[in-house]
């Protein structure tokens, strides 16, 4: 939607509205004391009070609804009661509304079609035939262009969303097309323009979640928890359009007006709402990341894993280890993905405390809480390079180059050298650091996936490691590290979460307070079974979570790593997926994840992100039951989402 189309609507309604006096016929009378129709799923229903008063919607078929503005009467439509009317559109599928507004200069007119449908803006000059001077979806008129002084009419067609509850007063669409849906809504007919909002403390209600009023006298917010107020606020700032955007910045309440009346009580399924952003292929910087979080809350997401290091660069200083920073560019600036043996640096690129401070209050302010992920033994060569006595075999990892392209499978992948106590000292120095910088962050990832171990074979530190602390595999020796890691942890207050690589530890060895992000399904050999010894789970399959697949579009300016995930098939994402229904309760949520390899800027990662994010935030918080998913209910809803999200500027793919 054209958010200043939309708005110039609204403010030009809303002037015509405060110079108008009212006048309507009698036999609109009944339908007019009820503000609301609404209209879901192509399906046009008055309102429950409507229908209790034996209105049907034929019988408000060209009765007058709305305002009467003082004025010039309107030649076309012959009729005295100038306002708001409601019909059947031509096609007798749907419900037309038409309206006028006008000045003492001139008048235009406002169509608006409930059904589906190709949309657009028509105007004419009174007295000459229309023509289309806008296509597509477009709510409003461009009054200042084409109405001016010189007599224009405007019509304004456009295509219904899903759900609308519709103004009387002014006929304006109030669009009700929330993502994540909300566990329980009714429209209870009538909207409010009142500026009172309430907020009240309530015991009992969810953590997280929230019930909502609105009625014609105001909004009231009820809530056990500021999350749940903020995620209210959320969906107040969805049911009132962009107006309300404002609101959520936490700067000046935005007065509730033109919300339908409706009663909400929501809570979130999962407490693991997250996304994924890899800022060591490539630096994202500071502000996309805030754009991101400010973004996914909207949504109701509550976690933002920052996945901070891995084999091109390592994106935070680790006290004692200065070198490391250097390391921060590995890819070539061009993005044409070759390995940059001897250029140039592109200069240090990493979050500095006061960086992380910055982003760590943004998205405190907006619950969401930030997990930052340091991977080891595997996606290490940055380390590597900056320190090859951490690797295995030092002069490999030399012979590559300092500044190696590390897409491939095999080159750069060489894992830390965990027979060495130096390594081992650095990884215990790096959780420092990380604990130091992230106070707030209870959970830190600490990777483990993709751990080539087989250098572990021949390397005669890792093998003395073996025979000391009699471990029988090289799998074991990624476990004697990770547990260390878990205790020092501990040690600082936190707990440990890992890719579930780390959940192939022999029994015993970790924590069951060590929590596995599975993005393989691997059964009852590493999954069930690391639900069943009391490890929490959060689901990340690469098939439905891993944003880096390509999306349904057929001409996407984007590059992916490849793979096929389209909007649709997020939408079929189930976090329980075969899991025995005894582990359920160990999987505390999900997430989506962008790796980086061909996200080259943060208009990648938005491009990446939107729309997809919105069905994995639906699955997440109201987790429709995976048989019973209406992907057509969605689709529409992620289309006025999708608007939305570009009104604020954000590089959001189509909805395909
Ligand atoms: C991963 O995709 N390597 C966690
Ligand atoms: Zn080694």
């Amino acid at each position: 939607m054209n958010v200043k189309l939309w708005n110039t609507l609204v403010v030009c309604i809303l002037t015509c509205f405060h110079i108008s006096t009212f006048a309507y016929s009698a036999q609109a009378e009944a339908a007019l004391t009820q503000e609301v129709c609404s209209v879901t799923d192509d399906t046009v229903r008055p309102s429950p009070a409507l229908a209790l008063r034996g209105v049907a919607l034929d019988d408000i078929k060209d009765a007058c609804l709305g305002c009467h503005f003082t004025g010039t009467a309107i030649a076309d439509t012959g009729r005295e009661g100038r306002g708001c009317n409601v019909r059947k559109t031509p096609d007798g599928n749907g419900l037309r509304v038409e309206f006028q507004i006008h000045d003492d200069k001139y008048v235009k007119c406002v169509l608006v079609d409930l059904t589906d449908g190709e949309g657009g803006v028509w105007a004419r000059k009174v007295g000459t035939g229309y023509k289309k001077i806008a296509d597509g979806v477009e709510v409003g008129v461009p009054f200042g262009d084409v109405s001016g002084k010189d007599g224009y009419e405007v019509f304004c067609l456009f295509a219904a969303p899903a759900e609308i509850a519709l103004c009387n007063r002014c006929a304006g669409p109030i669009k009700c097309a929330l993502i994540p849906k909300p566990r329980e809504m009714t429209l209870t007919g009538g909207t409010c323009s009142a500026t009172v909002l309430n907020v009240e403390r309530v015991v009992g209600i969810p953590a997280e979640g929230y019930e909502l009023s609105v009625t014609a006298n105001g909004v009231t917010i009820r809530a056990s928890d500021d999350a749940g107020e903020f995620y209210a606020r959320q969906t107040l700032e969805q049911l009132g359009g962009p107006r309300f955007v404002a609101a959520s910045d936490g700067t000046a309440p935005v007065p509730p007006s033109f919300i339908p009346c409706c009663e909400i009580k929501d809570s979130p399924r999962f407490r693991w709402r997250g996304v994924l952003v890899d800022d060591a292929r490539h630096f994202m910087g500071k502000e996309t990341i805030k754009r991101t979080i400010d973004e996914i809350a909207k949504y109701k997401f509550n976690v933002f894993h920052w996945h901070l290091t891995d084999d091109p660069s390592w994106r935070i200083d680790v006290p004692g280890y200065p070198e490391l920073l250097d390391y921060g560019d590995q890819y070539l600036a061009d993005n044409n993905q070759k390995r940059m043996s001897a250029g140039p640096r592109a200069g240090r690129r990493y979050y500095t405390k006061e960086d992380v401070k910055d982003v760590i209050e943004y998205a405190a302010a907006r619950h969401v809480k930030i997990v930052p992920e340091i991977d080891f033994p595997g996606h290490f060569f940055a380390v590597a390079c900056a320190y090859p006595e951490f690797a295995c075999d030092p002069e490999s990892v030399r012979r590559q180059g300092r500044w190696p392209m590390v897409t491939g499978f095999k080159q750069g992948r060489e894992p830390m050298c965990v027979g060495n106590p130096d390594a081992v000292k650095f990884v215990e120095a790096a959780i420092d650091a990380v604990c130091d910088l992230f106070p707030e962050s209870d959970v830190i990832h600490i990777g483990g996936d993709e751990c080539h171990f087989e250098y572990w074979n021949t390397c005669p530190k890792c093998q003395a490691l073996m025979k000391r602390e009699n471990l029988e595999k090289l799998q074991d020796i990624q476990a004697w590290l990770t547990r260390r890691a878990v205790r020092r942890l501990e040690e600082r207050g936190r707990r440990a979460i890992g890719w579930d690589e780390i959940l192939d530890a022999p029994p015993g060895v970790l924590p069951p307070a060590t929590m596995g992000m599975y993005w393989h399904y691997r059964g009852e050999k590493r999954t069930a079974s690391a639900a069943k010894t009391g490890h929490e789970l959060v689901a990340t399959m690469f098939r439905y979570c891993y944003f880096d697949y390509r999306q349904g579009l057929a001409d996407d300016p984007c590059r992916y790593i490849g793979g096929y995930l389209p909007l649709r098939k997020v939408y079929t994402f189930d976090p329980f997926w075969r899991l025995p229904p005894e582990c359920r309760e160990n999987v505390i949520g999900g997430q989506c994840c962008n790796w980086g390899e061909f996200t080259f800027s943060g208009k990648d990662l938005e491009w990446k992100l939107w729309p997809r994010a919105m069905a994995m935030a639906e699955i997440l918080w109201t987790y429709p039951e995976p048989k019973n998913r209406d992907f057509a209910d969605f689709e529409r809803r992620a289309t006025v989402q999708r608007e939305a999200l570009v009104a604020r500027g954000v590089n959001a793919a189509p909805v395909k």
